[in-house]
């Protein structure tokens, strides 16, 4: 290989990603980050709630915004300035992903936004898309799950919904990174038994 480009080829789990989004609109990507890093940014998520930073999240769009437990029950944190290392170095990590992304499929993609969210026991999250109705900026979902030693039987699954009336189920454990596209794809989080913590986000383009 020529030395100078060494440096230009992406992180195989950068292609790795983006060819099973390709291929089939979603990809589950073990070890996203060193364990390391996983707990680091837990550990970040934590003071930010101490210092109260996270609110209970709502559903609806702009004026119509409510809290409504049944459909929805985190509490969520945006992840802006001033930003921890450990959160530094996850949207540094990310910058990457997003390049490869629109390298190899031209998605057009131009920013990221980012939150924690943090479920209580008992809470989920409803069936839903991640798009307010009529908007289409948000192309690409995220979600990187922060929670040590998931047992199985703390529920707290993301269900992904097909077109044909399939379903995966998928462990929210830590350091696994889930992305799928965003546009009509339903998806839920089934009711979780122990706390349930992790960082969302969307890769989005320019409205159209
Ligand atoms: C979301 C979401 C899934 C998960 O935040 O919109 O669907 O597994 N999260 O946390
Ligand atoms: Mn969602």
């Amino acid at each position: 290989m020529i030395p100078s480009a060494v440096g230009l080829a992406a992180p195989c789990k950068f292609v790795s990603i983006e060819a099973e989004l390709r291929a089939n609109g979603i990809s589950v990507e073990d070890q996203f980050l060193p364990a390391v890093q996983v707990r680091g940014l837990a550990d970040c998520a934590q003071l930010r709630r101490v210092r109260g930073e996270f609110t209970a999240a709502r559903v609806g769009a702009e004026r119509g915004l409510r809290r409504r437990e049944e459909i929805r029950g985190d509490n969520i944190c945006w992840i802006g300035a001033p930003l921890y290392p450990a959160e530094q170095a996850l949207l540094d990590e990310l910058e990457g992903l997003r390049l490869e992304l629109n390298r190899a499929a031209l998605l057009g993609l131009f920013d990221l936004e980012l939150h924690y969210a943090w479920y209580p026991p008992g809470a989920g999250y409803a069936r839903h898309v991640d798009q307010p109705r009529g908007r289409l900026q948000r192309q690409v979902s995220l979600v990187l799950y922060l929670n040590q030693d998931w047992q199985p039987a703390a529920g707290g699954e993301l269900r992904i919904f097909d077109a044909r009336g399939g379903q995966r189920d998928v462990e929210p454990i830590a350091g696994r990174m889930v992305c799928f596209l965003t546009p009509g794809r339903e998806h839920a989080v089934l009711p979780t038994q122990r706390e349930r913590l992790s960082i969302s986000g969307w890769f989005r383009a320019r409205q159209s």
